[in-house]
Order: C-alpha cells, then structure tokens, then sequence
C-alpha cells in the first residue's frame, strides 16, 4: 500500500499564518488624534520646511492617503518636483502661488488645489507672512503597488522639463487591443482637463440632515479628477454633533477651527470620546463608529474631512457586497443626534486664521 508524508506547511497554512501576523501588526498603527503640536516641521531640501501628520515618514504608516503640513517663508520659491501620485492641497495661513504644469495659480487662507500625478509642480510665497497648507496624497496606496516614483528637478523651470507622460489616444478597431487604447485615451484626455483650484470666496456651505452645513472642496461633483481622494468641509453649530455613524478608514478630518471631542468605538456605545482643538487631526482609520461634537457653547467648529472615496472605497463596496460599509443609525436617532440646523443661526464665513 502506498503512503504519503505531508509536511504540514500547505498554501492554506502560510497564508493563514501571514494575513493573520499582517494585521495584528498594522493594529499597533490605529490612530485617534494626531495633535498638532505632534508634528515637527524639518527643513527640507525642497527650500520648505514639512512636518507629517500621518504618514510612513513621520512614522505613522498609512496604506491608502498621507497628511503633510508644509510652510515657505516670504521670499522663498520651492524646487520643482512631480511624482505618480495625486495630492490635495488646503491652505490655512497666508498668501502665495503654486506653479501647476506651467500655470501659476494665486491662492490664500482656506483655498485648495489639486495637484495632478505627474505635473510638474512648486510654490512660492511673494508676501510678508509665512505660508501654511496642509497637503493628502495617495502615495501610500500607489506604493502598495508598487508605483510610486517620484522625480525631482531642483531649481529648472518648469517650461524646459519634459511634459507629463505620453499617451496613445486612438487606434481603429473592434479588438480588445484598440477597445483599451481609446478607453484609456479617452481616460487619460479627461483626467488631464480636471479643475485645479478652489477659491474661499467662492464656497457655499448647505445645511444637511446630519446636523451641520457641509460643501465641497475638491470632489468629481465640481469637476476634479483626482486618484479617489475627496475633500470637503463641514461646519458643526456651537453644542451640536454630526450624528453617528460608521465606513472604513482612512478617513481624516482636519480641524480649520473650534474645538470639541470625537466619539470612537467598536460599538455605538461604551467607546471613548477624544478631545480635539484647531490644527489636529482626527484620524478614523478603521471601521469604527464616530460622532464629532462641537463642545464650544459660542462658536461653530469647522473641519475639512478627507477621504479615498471613488477609487478605493467604491472598490470595496462592489467587492464586499452585500456587506455594508457606511452604516448610519436609523434615521429618527440620526435626526435626534442632529438637531435641525435650519434652526442654527449660521454666523458669516469668513478666511480661517492661524495661529
Ligand atoms: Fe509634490
Ligand atoms: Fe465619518
């Protein structure tokens, strides 16, 4: 009679063994609040200096998006740099300019821009206060693939450096092969004509059912083509909270103005509340029920929330389904934790200010 010897070491095992170790060591990087006096501002070879929010180089690893804030003083013009990711840019102190591909834009306090993967890029400050902005981009999900390059060109001009990768854009015929070139050409032709810029002056913030008055900053919703990254900025009334509710992580809210503390648990109930104050960070970076409270009785809070939406977080609702990845409580708790902010008699919006 034949026999056989196993080893005991199977496919099953090894990978049994590997996803289990894989998350019981990213569990030792879950994150609350990231305060802003947490992050150190170095001086950086690009002529700014930078300091991490969340990030792997501020030894905070993240898999999808990072947090950077960067300052350049009056006078200084940044090197040029690009890279194969996108990032967002939101601007909370002071006056200056970002160079785009060869177009200058002209930004202040509260604005955001988009920066595109791979267009040349750098900023400067022409005014007498030093600039401050906050910079999220998707670099920690390209180098899960692999992708992420980043090439830097010192002081050139951005007219003599090479333009953005080519692309072919047609090709006749009913095969896969031409089928895939004018998709992507078609792709590629609209992801290179996406909006650049938004203005303070120009936002307009709605009441929502969730208790406070929200708009968008960066979004596909007023013509941006970024990587999936998503920007907006929300407005709790003086006491209020935005009701519960819970979706994966990564998932950011940067803390423009107010103060007041975070609800984060496993459950709706018996989780921690996590004071928070203007220039921190709340970081829900896992698949946590969270509620934001505004504690101030005088003031509004505002918070720019940030997130990997239509690439990553899309992807996951189609391959998770039927599980549910945004949960809210059922609607008369959702309005109960609200409040109506039709009756929040909105102060006027005015350029946030630091410190
Ligand atoms: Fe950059
Ligand atoms: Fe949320």
């Amino acid at each position: 009679m034949a026999t056989r010897t196993t080893t005991g070491v199977t496919h099953y095992h090894v990978q049994k063994q590997r996803r289990a170790k894989f998350i019981e060591e990213w569990r030792k990087n879950h994150r609350t609040i990231v305060g802003v006096d947490d992050v150190v501002l170095h001086k950086t070879a690009r002529g700014m200096r930078s300091g991490v929010y969340v990030g792997t180089d501020g030894d905070r690893p993240t898999r999808t998006m990072d947090a950077q804030v960067h300052e350049i003083d009056p006078g200084v013009v940044t090197t040029t740099h690009r890279h194969s990711w996108d990032a967002m840019v939101f601007v909370v102190a002071g006056w200056g300019w970002t160079e785009i591909d060869g177009r200058r834009i002209e930004w202040g306090p509260g604005d955001s821009l988009h920066l595109p993967a791979w267009a040349w890029h750098r900023s400067g400050n022409d005014g007498t206060r030093t600039t401050r902005y906050l910079t999220f981009s998707s670099e920690p999900m390209l180098d899960t693939m692999g992708m992420a390059i980043v090439e830097d060109a010192g002081e050139a001009g951005i007219a003599e450096l090479a333009q953005r990768p080519p692309y072919t854009q047609h090709l006749d015929g009913d095969d896969p092969y031409a089928r895939r070139i004018r998709r992507l050409g078609r792709e590629q032709q609209a992801r290179r004509g996406g909006r650049l810029h938004t203005s303070w002056d120009e936002l307009e913030l709605r009441n929502t059912p969730r208790g406070t008055r929200t708009t968008f900053l960066l979004d596909r919703a007023i013509g941006y083509q970024a990587s999936g990254i998503t920007m907006a900025m929300f407005e709790i009334a003086p006491g209020r909270g935005q009701s519960m509710h819970r979706h994966p992580g990564e998932a950011w809210l940067y803390v423009v103005e107010g103060s007041g503390h975070s609800y984060l648990g496993t459950e709706p109930e018996g989780g921690q509340m996590h004071p928070w104050k203007k220039g921190d960070i709340i970081v829900v970076d896992h698949f946590l029920w969270h509620q934001h409270l505004n504690t101030d009785p005088d003031h509004t809070a505002k918070v720019v929330r940030i997130h990997m939406f239509d690439s990553l977080l899309e992807t996951m609702r189609a391959l998770c389904d039927p599980l549910v990845l945004f949960e809210e409580p059922p609607e008369h708790i959702r309005d109960a934790q609200a409040g109506d902010p039709s009756t929040v008699d909105w102060p006027e919006l005015t350029r946030p200010t630091w410190p």
